[in-house]
């Protein structure tokens, strides 16, 4: 069962069950009120037995994987990764239109990733049924692709990780369907300036702390929520490894930033409270208020002068 049916707890986080709370103002609402409705999910699709697989592809529990020992490798390995994700990231925003669903975004990025020998990292991640997120307008992060076809005046959040030469490269960004009204325009804007701020602020020796507190002063400058919730994550033979990476200042985040170390950056921005309550489906995040968020995500690395990114584009 996905999204709320009317006996289970509405989305608004009040313990009501929908019925008695949201559903006949959902329903009533004019379009660009509607709220997102969970649509069919498609049966998981296989991988071609040659691409190499991650720890949990057949049994949905990671294992923690041996470290590469050469980091002059390991860099190399995590370049390509996180330059494939980007590609493909860039190919499934490309496709984002009126009337394409996110299922067949999903079947795009699936397909992408094998055509580079990559693996989709989500895929049966903890049991997630798809290789990618697409979350839709205040889905905040993890909405799993379905039926439901994109409309005229959404966003929609497109994470992509793959897994590729051993390592993981994951990125996220938010796009525009059609045209979209001038304050979603100015929140993907202010979001991904949010991502590029965080980015801006690694550094080897100085505290992790430092992202979060960039991130968090140019939303705040805007009026807009930083999630707290969800953070940024170490990433390599691993997709979720250490350290956290939170998008918000907590001086208690003291570990320093050292050259060689990779993760990600990955603030969700909200145009209203930053609070949220997750789907029947367990996986789906939205916001409590209903309001938009949107997201963006590089994977990094810390360098001895700074940073690199290494999901973006050649350009
Ligand atoms: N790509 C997401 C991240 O940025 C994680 C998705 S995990 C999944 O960390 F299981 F939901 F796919
Ligand atoms: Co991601
Ligand atoms: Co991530």
């Amino acid at each position: 069962m996905r999204g709320p049916g009317p006996n289970d707890p509405c989305w608004c986080g009040s313990g009501k069950k929908y019925k008695k709370c949201h559903r006949d103002r959902d329903a009533e609402a004019p379009p660009t009120d509607r709220k997102v409705r969970a649509g069919t999910v498609t049966p998981m699709r296989a991988v071609a037995p040659s691409i190499p697989r991650p720890s949990y592809a057949r049994t949905g529990r990671p294992r923690p994987a041996p470290r590469i020992a050469d980091p002059a490798d390991r860099i190399a390995r995590m370049r390509r990764a996180g330059r494939a994700a980007a590609e493909v990231l860039a190919e499934v925003s490309r496709a984002a239109r009126v009337g394409v669903t996110t299922d067949e975004l999903d079947v795009i990025a699936h397909e992408a990733c094998i055509a580079r020998g990559a693996y989709p990292s989500p895929l049966n991640y903890h049991g997630f049924p798809k290789a990618i997120c697409t979350s839709v307008n205040e889905v905040i992060l993890h909405g799993i692709p379905d039926s439901r076809p994109l409309q005229e005046g959404d966003i929609v959040g497109l994470d992509v990780t793959l897994y590729l030469d051993g390592v993981h490269g994951d990125c996220c960004a938010t796009v525009p369907v059609g045209r979209v009204d001038d304050e979603s325009e100015r929140l993907l804007r202010v979001a991904e300036e949010c991502m590029m701020k965080g980015v801006g602020a690694v550094r080897p020796g100085r505290p992790v702390s430092d992202i979060g507190r960039a991130v968090e002063a140019h939303a705040s400058a805007h009026g807009y929520g930083v999630v707290r919730s969800f953070c940024g994550h170490g990433i390599g033979e691993d997709f979720h490894a250490e350290p956290q990476v939170l998008h918000y200042f907590e001086p208690g985040a003291r570990e320093l930033m050292q050259a060689g170390m990779t993760f990600t950056v990955e603030p969700m921005i909200t145009v209203g409270d930053e609070r949220h309550v997750v789907w029947p489906d367990g996986w789906t995040a939205v916001t409590a208020d209903g309001k938009r968020a949107a997201q963006f995500e590089h994977t990094v690395l810390v360098t001895d002068t700074g940073v690199e990114i290494l999901t973006a584009l050649p350009r």
